[in-house]
C-alpha cells in the first residue's frame, strides 16, 4: 500500500523533499511507498528544478488539504499564513501533517496540536528546528526517560556564520552582515535571524518537548547580535571566551515543575565548552539530563538537503507507524501529550555571570566606586581589567560571579548615575 502526499510549497525545502522522494534508490525501502500526489505552489510560471507529470502542480492549495485521496500534507511554504490555516484544514480533513515551519508551531502549536489530537492526526516537525539534525525525535523518544535540566542551542546558522566571521576576521557586525547578504548567507531583511526571533521560535519548540509543557513565546527573553562588535570579541578572546548567540531553556532548581529560564542572547562561551567549537552555518544542541549527562547533536541547520532529510525522516517514521499500528488511538511517542503551560521565570530572576564593558574618566577611585555599587547589590566580581585609554576614556571590563540579574541591573542603574561613567557600551551574559 502506498501513501499519497500533498506537498505545499516548492521552494528550497519543498524542492529538496521532492528530490529525495523522486530518487528513492539506496534509501530506506519505505521511501518508495511515498507518492507525491499533488504539489501546491503560488505561481505556475516559475522555473522548477524538479519535473512533475501534467496536472500534479496546482495553485489551489485548499484543494490539496481537502483532497480525500491525500494521506499526508507536507507543509514547506513557511510564514504564518496561509500555512497555519492550511495545516488546520488538513487536520480537519483527517490528514497527518509534516511541517518545517517553526514560526507557526512556536506561535500556534497549542491550537494545532489540540486540533490534531481531537482529529486523531499526527503533526511532525523534525525539520522545524536544527535542519538536518535529528533533535525532535531524540527529545520526544530517545531521551524521554531522562530528567532534562537544560537545552542550550546554537540554532540559527545565519548569526553563527556572522559571529564566526567577526571572530576570525576581527570585523564589525554591519560589514559582515552586508557581505553575508551579498553571498546569500543572510536574508535581505535579516531581522528574524539577527534579532534572535528565529532562535526564540526554535528554543520554544525544543523546551516544550524537553520539559513537557507548552511555552508562551512572549515569555522567551530575546536579544539579538546587532550590538556585538570587534572590541568585545577581542576582549572575550583574551578572557578565554567566544561569543555565540545561544538559545537556552533551563530548569531553575531541582524540583519537578520548577520554572524555566527561557532566553536567547549573545553569550560568552568558555573556549573549552563544546558549543564554542560550532562555527559557520552549523547548528548544535547541547542537552543535559539525568542520568544521561551531557549530549551534543551537531549538523547543518538549514539548506535544501539537510532540511529535506528531516522532512522525509518524519514521513518515513509516520508511515512506519501508520502501516503497522492500531489506528484507534494515537501512538504515544509520536503525538503531543501535554497541554499545560510551563512556568517561565522573569529574566530578573536569572542567576548568571555577566561581562560588562565601561567607558569611564581615567581618574583615581573609579574602579573603587564601581566595586562599591556592585558590592552594595551583592554582585561579586570575578575579574576587573583596564587595558586601554582611548580619547581620554578608560576602558574597564568586568566579569562577575554568578549573580541575580535583577541585582546586577540595579547596580548598573546606580553606576550610570556616577559622574565618572561615560557609557556602558556592552553587557553580555556568560555561560
Ligand atoms: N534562518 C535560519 C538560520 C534557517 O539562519 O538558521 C532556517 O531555520
Amino acid at each position: 500500500m502506498g501513501f499519497k502526499i500533498g506537498l505545499l510549497g516548492l521552494g528550497t525545502v519543498g524542492t529538496g523533499t521532492a528530490q529525495i522522494l523522486l530518487n528513492a534508490q539506496g534509501r530506506h525501502p519505505l521511501v518508495q511507498e511515498i507518492e507525491i500526489d499533488r504539489v501546491g505552489v503560488r505561481s505556475l510560471d516559475k522555473p522548477r528544478e524538479v519535473e512533475f507529470p501534467e496536472g500534479v502542480i496546482t495553485t489551489d492549495l485548499e484543494a490539496i488539504v481537502t483532497d480525500p485521496q491525500i494521506d499526508i500534507v507536507v507543509e514547506t511554504i513557511g510564514g504564518l499564513e496561509p500555512a497555519r490555516s492550511l495545516i488546520l484544514q488538513a487536520i480537519a480533513h483527517g490528514k497527518h501533517v509534516v511541517t518545517a515551519n517553526k514560526a507557526v508551531i512556536a506561535r500556534y502549536g497549542d491550537e494545532i496540536f489540540t486540533a490534531a489530537n481531537a482529529a486523531g492526526a499526527y503533526v511532525m516537525l523534525e525539520a522545524a528546528v536544527g535542519g538536518g539534525i535529528p533533535v525532535i525525535k531524540p527529545l520526544k523518544q530517545s531521551l524521554g526517560v531522562n530528567r532534562l535540566q537544560a537545552v542550550t542551542g546554537i540554532v540559527n546558522g545565519t548569526t553563527n556564520y556572522i559571529l564566526t566571521r567577526m571572530q576570525t576576521e576581527k570585523g564589525d557586525f554591519a560589514d559582515i552582515l552586508a557581505d553575508a547578504q551579498r553571498l546569500g548567507y543572510a536574508e535581505a531583511d535579516p531581522s528574524a535571524d539577527v534579532d534572535g526571533l528565529d532562535a526564540a521560535d526554535k528554543i520554544a519548540i525544543l523546551a516544550s518537548l524537553a520539559f513537557g509543557g507548552r511555552i508562551k513565546l512572549a515569555d522567551v527573553y530575546c536579544e539579538g547580535i546587532r550590538q556585538i562588535n570587534a572590541t568585545d570579541i577581542a576582549y572575550a578572546d583574551k578572557l578565554g571566551f567566544v561569543i555565540k548567540l545561544l538559545a537556552i531553556a533551563k530548569r531553575i532548581g531541582e524540583v519537578e515543575n520548577a520554572p524555566l529560564s527561557m532566553r536567547v542572547h549573545p553569550t560568552l562561551v568558555p573556549q573549552t565548552h563544546p558549543l564554542a567549537s560550532i562555527n559557520g552555518v552549523y547548528n548544535a544542541i547541547f542537552i543535559e539530563g539525568e542520568p544521561i549527562g551531557q549530549i551534543m547533536l551537531y549538523g547543518r541547520g538549514a539548506g535544501a538537503g539537510p532540511t529535506a532529510s528531516a522532512v522525509v525522516s518524519d514521513l518515513l517514521h509516520l508511515i512506519g507507524v501508520l502501516k503497522s499500528g492500531d489506528r484507534s488511538e494515537l501512538h504515544p511517542l509520536l503525538s503531543c501529550s501535554h497541554d499545560d503551560y510551563c512556568a517561565i521565570a522573569p529574566i530578573e530572576e536569572l542567576v548568571t555571570r555577566f561581562y560588562v564593558r565601561f567607558l569611564t574618566q581615567d581618574r583615581p577611585g573609579v574602579i573603587g566606586k564601581l566595586g562599591t555599587c556592585f558590592g552594595d547589590r551583592h554582585v561579586s566580581l570575578e575579574s576587573i581589567v583596564q587595558t586601554d585609554v582611548k580619547d581620554n576614556l578608560a576602558e574597564i571590563v568586568v566579569v562577575t560571579h554568578d549573580v541575580r540579574e535583577g541585582n546586577f541591573r540595579q547596580a548598573l542603574d546606580e553606576i550610570r548615575t556616577l559622574d565618572a561613567i561615560h557609557s556602558i557600551p556592552s553587557i553580555l551574559r556568560v555561560l
